[in-house]
């Protein structure tokens, strides 16, 4: 047995390895998981195993920010097939509704199940009598079952980060019954909305046969013991109160100011801020901002759209073309709108510190989401929690969790850029009254359902299945 009555598994530790003029040194790393786990382990005794971000660097264990760290070791072979490969060009894709096409390759799914064996070895190894492990996101789907088999004595839980996707899609798997054999090996298994647990359910009815009543159902193990398996809906959430602390903050305010002044003391700044990814929407968001130049509904002189595209899975090929796409068109609307003064488009390939985005969420009129797709996206969640005036204003896409949750923003159909345009001129023209009665209602929500809740919920659902 190991140290740890609670451990948290995921594909990436709270921190990446780095290299910066020949130092090694760490970074936070990218993602809506990271923003949600790391305040849950910074106050939490327990270890989280996953991947340091660096390939064939083995690592030994460390604390890093009152987290205790446990490495899993990648070979720049298992980060191309299992990493690049299955998890992101065959697993994110399909489970996004097929935005991208998703690739199936035997190689990829060889190497995702020897990797899943490692961390599931690793959890085990960490982990003390009785423990409980919570497993996490589509990268691990087989380390419950696979934990099970090697400590019948812990008490495991998964969270999926993403949706789950309908049934039709979820069967294009060629893989299909042993990943859910892979989750089902969980005593809890949590999705972000309804409807994800809901896919879910259906389609262990369907390729496992399992009868379920009310997102509970029955897996029977190899000695004919029953177990009963619960799926169920906890939407994530982030440190809300660390935002909006952030965001009293009297040197973030004037960072704030600093940069509208920066940019020109635009009359309305627009902002979006996401991973450089095909799910985000950000052509679209791109088209509906330049259509509205080019039909004079904006104008250069009073507004300007910052958007923060930071690196993502650069070495996947959808993602190499999603980027030419998003920068020739940033380089077409600017060169057609710009003046010699004003830009159109502040475009950052880029990540920040978080102080430096609490600035730039206090510096925006307004934030646009338009994901095509997207478990929660806690970017929005983030600016609402960053607008303490009550004033700004969330445009947000419908195909994402936080739309659930946030019934006040402005809500979009990212395909329909007429709809999309018309929100952002909206938005741009909203009453301070209507500002003020939308924003108030999102602070309410975010600042009630904050990630402490979202694990406390999570893990004593998890505490009674057992
Ligand atoms: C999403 C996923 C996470 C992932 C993050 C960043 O939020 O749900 O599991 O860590 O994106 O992506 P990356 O591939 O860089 O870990």
């Amino acid at each position: 047995y190991g140290d740890y009555d609670f451990i948290v598994v995921s594909n990436r530790l709270a921190v990446d390895r780095v290299v910066v003029d020949g130092q090694s040194d760490w970074r936070r790393s990218p993602g809506g998981l990271v923003t949600a786990l790391a305040p849950v382990m910074e106050h939490a005794d327990g270890a989280w195993v996953g991947w340091h971000g660096a390939a064939g660097e083995p690592l030994d264990e460390f604390d890093h920010s009152g987290m205790h760290l446990v490495p899993v070791e990648l070979s720049a072979r298992e980060v191309e097939l299992y990493y690049e490969g299955f998890a992101n060009a065959t697993l994110w894709p399909l489970y996004h509704d097929v935005i991208a096409p998703p690739e199936f390759h035997r190689t990829w799914w060889d190497a995702y199940r020897r990797v899943n064996r490692r961390f599931a070895e690793a959890s085990a190894m960490a982990a003390a009598e009785g423990a409980t492990v919570w497993v996490q996101d589509y990268q691990l789907q087989l380390v419950p079952a696979m934990l099970r088999q090697l400590r019948p004595d812990l008490r495991i839980g998964f969270f999926n980060h993403i949706p789950f996707p309908p049934l039709e899609i979820y069967a294009q798997l060629p893989w299909r019954q042993q990943v859910l054999e892979g989750l089902a090996g969980a005593d809890l298994i949590g999705f972000q909305r309804p409807g994800d647990a809901q896919n879910f359910t259906r389609c262990v009815r369907r390729f496992l046969g399992a009868a379920s009543r009310q997102g509970v159902f029955t897996m029977t193990d190899e000695n004919g013991a029953e177990r009963r398996v619960e799926a169920r809906s906890f939407p994530i959430s982030i440190d809300s109160r660390h935002i909006a602390e952030l965001a009293r903050d009297e040197e973030i305010i004037e960072r704030s100011r600093q940069i509208r002044h920066e940019l020109g003391d635009p009359t309305t700044l627009l902002l979006g801020v996401d991973r450089l990814d095909y799910t985000k929407g950000i052509p679209e968001r791109l088209k509906a901002f330049g259509e509205l130049l080019e039909d004079h509904r904006v104008s250069v002189e009073d507004c300007t759209l910052v958007q923060v595209a930071s690196p993502s899975r650069e070495r996947v090929e959808h993602y190499k073309t999603l980027r030419d796409e998003v920068e020739s068109t940033v380089g077409r609307i600017n060169g057609t709108y710009d003046t010699l003064e004003k830009t159109a488009i502040r475009y950052l390939h880029q990540s920040y510190p978080v102080e430096e985005m609490v600035a730039l969420y206090l510096a925006a009129d307004v934030l646009l989401v338009t994901a095509l797709r997207d478990g929660m996206n806690l970017v929005a969640k983030e600016y609402v929690a960053a607008r303490t005036r009550n004033d700004g204003v969330l445009v947000l896409s419908e195909f994402t969790g936080a739309a659930e949750q946030l019934r006040q923003a402005l809500l979009v159909n990212t395909h329909d850029i007429d709809g999309v345009k018309n929100a952002i001129v909206r938005a741009i023209h909203m009453e301070p009254r209507e500002t003020a009665r939308r924003m108030r209602a999102m602070r309410k929500q975010v600042l009630e359902h904050d990630v402490k809740r979202w694990s406390s919920d999570f893990l004593s659902a998890l505490q009674e299945r057992r």
